[in-house]
């Protein structure tokens, strides 16, 4: 079996190879991806060790690049995790999110088509059904919840989930989709919430809580994320939508107040800034399709897993400061400089 992994030097396109290359050490694992700030490619270090393990530096809206790799590597089983995923970003600049996101799963889609394959597993979000009121715990997004979505990120991401169902009909290609909640763990880009905090933790600098921090948002950690994948591709039926998700959910000033305690930091580090413009109330997933129907069950409660991630971060600063050099330090003084 060859599976094509695209995004895999990102944050769960990783956790993903790597999962793959200790569960499915009979397989071989291509990774895709044109590494774009959000990628480090030393997260894929150990994995270049594997004789069973190839990556291709390559942008999926490279039509011609990605037929070639097709054409060579004859994948059965294609998973695309490669997008532009922050939220932020799509709204100072919606135009890459557009591309990316949505004509970059129409090549993949296309060179499936042309070479045929066995599964192409999209990975999509919550964040395509919307939000949530904070006062009506007892919502849940299930299945069938209707698309509403929010950011151009958001959009985005529902665009392509809606051109992978009508692939699915129109040209009876084998597709699968699951929708995910907030991911953390290891080796996750920090521009998001949990190592966002966590470095900024660490090195004594404000955390910038948007608005009053009571958001909410439904945490799953990210190997839990890569078995609920592996579940679809090998018992979910194509042309199905699968929620993942915990029922993990946690105010945003909760969780960042469990950071600080675990690192030892005063909560005076804590400041409130300008809210997300849009920015979606509550998410939450539930998963009890994937439970019922393909055996999946996330296994690392929130109180575990935190600490984990911190441990994890604390362990490879170096990893941190990898990101946070270069273009990162424009980034943030541009989101975050002028924001009271
Ligand atoms: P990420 O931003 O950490 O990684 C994205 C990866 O895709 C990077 O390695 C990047 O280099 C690559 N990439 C971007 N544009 C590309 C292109 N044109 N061609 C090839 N590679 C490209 O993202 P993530 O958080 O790991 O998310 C992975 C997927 O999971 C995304 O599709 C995202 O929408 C979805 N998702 C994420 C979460 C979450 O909490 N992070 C939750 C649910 C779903
Ligand atoms: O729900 C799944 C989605 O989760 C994925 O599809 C996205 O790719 C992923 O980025 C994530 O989106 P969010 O917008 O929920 O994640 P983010 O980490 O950006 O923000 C989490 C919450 O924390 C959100 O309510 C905004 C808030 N926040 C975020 C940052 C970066 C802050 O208060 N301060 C911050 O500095």
């Amino acid at each position: 079996m060859t599976i094509l992994v695209t995004g895999g030097a990102g944050f769960i396109g990783s956790n993903f190879v790597y999962m793959l290359l200790e569960e499915r050490p009979d397989s071989k694992t291509i990774c895709v991806d044109e590494l774009t700030y959000a990628a480090n490619i030393h997260t894929l270090n150990d994995a270049m060790s594997y004789d069973n393990f190839v990556f291709y530096k390559e942008d999926i809206r490279n039509r011609e690049g990605i037929n070639e790799i097709f054409g060579k590597e004859h994948p059965d089983v294609v998973v695309n995790f490669a997008a532009e995923s922050h939220v932020d970003r799509s709204i100072e600049n919606p135009a890459i999110f557009l591309e990316t996101n949505i004509i970059g799963t129409a090549v993949l889609m296309d060179a499936c088509r042309k070479y045929g394959i066995e599964r192409f597993h999209q990975v999509s979000t919550d964040e395509v059904y919307g939000d949530l009121p904070l006062d009506r715990p007892d919502l849940f997004f299930r299945e069938d919840t209707p698309i509403h979505t929010s950011s151009p990120y958001s959009t985005s991401k529902a665009s392509a989930d809606l051109l992978a169902v009508a692939y699915h009909r129109t040209y009876g290609l084998p597709v699968t989709i699951s929708r995910c909640s907030n991911n953390y763990g290891p080796f996750q880009f920090p521009e998001k919430l949990i190592p966002l905090m966590i470095n900024n933790a660490i090195n004594d600098k404000p955390l910038p809580v948007y608005g009053e921090g009571m958001n909410v948002r439904d945490w799953l950690y990210v190997k839990d994320h890569c078995y609920g994948i592996l579940a679809v591709l090998e018992k979910g039926k194509a042309g199905e939508v699968y929620n993942l998700g915990g029922h993990n959910e946690k105010a945003n000033i909760e969780v960042v107040r469990i950071i600080l305690s675990e690192l030892g930091k005063p909560e005076t580090l804590i400041t409130y800034v300008t809210d997300r413009k849009g920015h979606d109330q509550r998410y939450a997933i539930d998963p009890s399709k994937a439970m019922t129907e393909l055996g999946w069950a996330p296994t690392t409660m929130f109180r575990d897993g935190i600490k984990l991630t911190i441990q994890w971060y604390k362990d490879h600063m170096d990893w941190m400061q990898e990101c946070t050099s270069g273009d990162y330090l424009k980034y943030y003084e541009k989101m975050y400089g002028n924001r009271q």
